[in-house]
């Protein structure tokens, strides 16, 4: 069995790597990988030895030199801590670029090679590929004629494919060079410290999980609205949209740990079974389930076609036929320019059999008093909302909350970013929180309905929370956001 991390060490520390940065003069690589590189470094998570090598087409071609100063100027405008001090030098001494075209790789190979006589013994190879997807199969077939993918792993940037045929067809390059043990398919949302979490309150206690089912819950909603409008990506929203963009991956990977039923063990494969068996059970998407919202003035945008029906929103429903579930609608919204930006998943409780108690006529009309609320907006809570009696001499109920949120009761100062954290488990071997080949397929294999027939394009304001159709959407249930006077904060 392969050795991946340092057991002598108190925190898992991966054994000793070069990675290889495809994508290196890119966004991400500059918003988040370099970052989310020197931070791991700094909190002492990267392996005793590595090399990071950057790599990017001959025309993008950078010195080692010009790397370095591209990472520190990275790290100075997006990292949490400053390119400086003894950490930053052993950080930059271990940086160095190699350029690749698909038929001129020989300066890549020879950094690769150089970066391993640094490194000395046989470090791991990991590959992260943050390219557009036009480059993606041809990077990934330099990777197999050039012998560098041998017993290396892969990190693969969303997104997987436009459709099933596409995603196939991806995956199919992708096991041609390597084995799906070695393929760690990057979802950031699976790195948000929320979604260990779900897991961690599901399964390690004896209160939720016994209600987590449809004899309790009534209905779920995964919202993850953005404040955020498309910020001058026009040509990348325009061929992607919403769907593709926020709800085939994101939306649907939190849906997955939502809805799985308890792993055999906390391990890769038992947590990609059940997240597999929970996709294979959701019924293939109705368009009329679906509302498709765009923002007034999104066609106005620089690069925008003045006629395009791309979805800048969308709400849906979302059945799944198990036992645990049937029956229980889940309601999914994502959307750019939308009121704020949250990340929220409510659990709607059923109500009691009878109600012998008065309530008002707010709180009747409300219907959202017995409801479990995750927030994972950064830094998260979890809330859970039920009625109480106000004091005094009437029997008058309000609704309470009874809250847990992560910056009161815990230091958040060891806490990863999403990227970090998953940087993190891709160099220790571990794909729990990874998406497997057959789920994206399966994925895209009940999207195709919607794909195919989608509906019409709805306005909505920017700076609402969507078209109007969403109300009747989840009718006879209610949004749980917007709250009404709360704190959003906690
Ligand atoms: C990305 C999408 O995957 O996730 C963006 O491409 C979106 O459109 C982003 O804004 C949201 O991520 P986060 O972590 O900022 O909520």
């Amino acid at each position: 069995m392969d050795q991946d991390s340092d057991t002598t060490q108190p925190q898992p520390r991966p054994v000793n790597h070069v990675i290889v940065l495809f994508g290196a003069t890119g966004d991400l690589a500059r918003r988040k990988l370099l970052p989310g590189l020197f931070h791991l470094a700094k909190a002492g998570l990267l392996p005793q030895h590595y090399r990071i090598v950057g790599s990017a087409p001959t025309s993008e071609a950078l010195s080692d030199e010009q790397f370095r100063t591209r990472a520190r100027q990275a790290v100075a405008e997006f990292g949490r801590s400053r390119p400086e001090g003894p950490a930053w030098q052993e950080f930059e001494a271990a940086l160095s670029f190699g350029a690749a075209d698909q038929d001129a790789s020989r300066a890549l190979v020879a950094a690769v090679h150089e970066a391993e006589q640094a490194v000395g013994g046989t470090p791991r190879r990991l590959f992260h590929l943050a390219v557009p997807p036009v480059a993606f199969t041809s990077v990934i077939g330099l990777l197999g004629a050039t012998g560098l993918a041998q017993d290396a792993r892969v990190i693969v940037e969303k997104p997987f494919g436009t459709d099933l045929a596409s995603a196939r067809a991806l995956n199919a390059a992708v096991h041609a060079v390597f084995d799906e043990s070695r393929v760690f398919r990057i979802d950031h949302f699976l790195g948000k410290e929320a979604v260990d979490n779900i897991l961690a309150l599901r399964f390690a206690n004896g209160l939720f999980e016994p209600l987590w089912n449809r004899e309790h819950i009534s209905h779920v909603q995964i919202d993850l609205p953005e404040q955020i409008d498309i910020q001058g990506r026009a040509h990348f929203f325009e061929s992607t949209g919403t769907f593709r963009d926020m709800v085939v991956t994101h939306l649907f990977q939190l849906l997955g740990f939502v809805a799985m039923e308890p792993p055999v063990a906390l391990e890769a494969q038992s947590l990609r079974d059940e997240q597999v068996k929970v996709f294979r059970s959701m019924r293939a998407l109705n368009p009329a389930h679906a509302v498709r919202g765009q923002y007034t003035g999104y066609r106005a945008e620089p690069g925008v076609d003045p006629a395009s029906d791309t979805e800048t929103f969308v709400a849906l429903r979302v059945d799944i036929d198990n036992w645990r579930w049937a029956g229980v609608p889940f309601h999914l919204r994502s959307g750019k320019a939308l009121a704020e930006g949250r990340h929220v998943v409510t659990l709607g409780l059923r109500e009691p059999v009878l109600r012998m108690f008065p309530l008002d006529a707010r709180q009747a009309a409300d219907g959202r008093a017995n409801e479990l609320v995750i927030d994972f907006t950064d830094p998260g809570s979890i809330s859970a909302r039920f009625l109480a009696k106000e004091p005094g001499p009437s029997m008058q109920l309000a609704v309470a909350d009874m809250v847990f949120g992560y910056r009161s009761s815990f230091t958040t100062e060891n806490s990863l970013e999403a990227y970090e954290h998953l940087i993190l488990q891709a160099m220790l071997g571990d794909q729990s929180l990874f998406t497997r080949s057959d789920a994206i397929e399966r994925l895209w294999e009940v999207s195709a309905p919607l794909l195919e027939a989608p509906p019409p394009v709805e306005w909505y304001a920017p700076g609402s929370w969507g078209p109007e159709a969403i109300t009747s959407l989840v009718a006879p249930y209610q949004w749980h956001l917007p709250e009404r006077g709360r704190p959003k904060d906690r």
